[in-house]
């Protein structure tokens, strides 16, 4: 056995499981009760005193609750004398990570105060929406990232005929080179708008022949589904054989799923930094391999 202890958040049961079975690592017993008026009670049965946590807990919707249930387990393991780390796979408000229009609150920079004002030594995630916001961060933090693995399993699950990695903004364009790279694919960049105001997304076209090739859209999340559908639907119309949406967080909130399928997406590919049935890529070894390193 290993000298780290998993905390598994309830958020995050399995990815907690199969990261204690990777590190060789004692799960906590972290019992929840959740009441009818959306609160939960946590409590925490061992004896964490002098002991190296692991907790893990995305915080996808409901995003506050999970956010609480973490600050709460973080603060409760802290008070029982461990040294507390955090992954949270999922990091909810990434992308308020700025003031976008003026009087704007940058919810990250305060989630990153409470998450020090309640023990948390370290924090990792997987895929920040933006490196840069790591830097609101005061005490080390780190974002895995899940492209190369999930480029692997598109890989070894698909027969790709003329694959084509297409990213539906210019902010994945890292992202979509590293993917083209381990599928050894060519790869493109759309350049998206989205009003601020109004979250109205539109999309510049590009001249492309896509005709029998297969595409392979790549972003760090879907959520409600618009950026992608908008290059889905431009693929179409340049010809795609076959269109895959390949994402790290699955978040799937508004009827995204329904609005991919009537956009022309054939199939949904995703890490398990958010359960769903989508979330077919294990992101435990990324988390099981820094910790090995600490
Ligand atoms: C934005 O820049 C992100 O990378 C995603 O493309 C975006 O947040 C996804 O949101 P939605 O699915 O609502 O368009």
């Amino acid at each position: 056995m290993s000298d780290w202890l998993v905390a598994p958040g309830p958020a995050s049961l399995d990815l907690a499981a199969n990261l204690s079975a990777k590190l060789r690592a004692k799960l906590v017993t972290v019992e929840t009760i959740d009441f009818p008026d959306g609160e939960s009670k946590i409590r925490v049965d061992d004896d964490v005193r002098n002991k190296k946590i692991i907790i893990v807990q995305s915080t996808y919707p409901p995003v506050d609750k999970h956010l609480v249930q973490l600050l709460s387990l973080s603060h409760k393991l802290s008070e029982e004398g461990a040294e507390v780390y955090a992954v949270v796979p999922y990091l909810g408000y990434a992308r308020q990570d700025k003031e976008f229009m003026n009087g704007e609150v940058v919810t990250l920079g305060v989630i990153a105060r409470l998450m020090r004002s309640v023990g948390i030594k370290r924090m990792v995630t997987v895929d920040i929406h933006s490196i840069k916001a790591l830097g609101l961060f005061s005490f080390p933090v780190y974002s895995c990232s899940s492209i190369p693995l999930l480029a692997e399993y598109i890989r070894a699950h698909n027969e790709l005929q003329k694959p084509i990695s297409v990213s539906p903004d210019f902010g994945s364009s890292n992202r979509v080179e590293a993917f083209a790279a381990v599928l050894k694919s060519e790869f493109v960049s759309f350049k998206k708008k989205r009003d601020r105001a109004t979250g109205e997304i539109s999309t510049e076209d590009q001249n492309l022949n896509l005709h029998g090739r297969d595409t392979i859209i790549i972003d760090d999340m879907i959520s409600t589904g618009g950026s992608v559908a908008k290059c889905a639907q431009l693929l179409r119309q340049h010809g795609a054989r076959r269109i895959i949406a390949a994402c790290t967080h699955p978040v799937l909130v508004g009827g995204a799923v329904d609005k991919l399928r009537q956009a022309g997406v054939d199939e949904i590919i995703a890490t398990n930094t958010i359960p769903s049935k989508y979330s077919k890529v294990d992101v435990s070894p990324l988390i099981a391999n820094y910790f090995e390193m600490l």
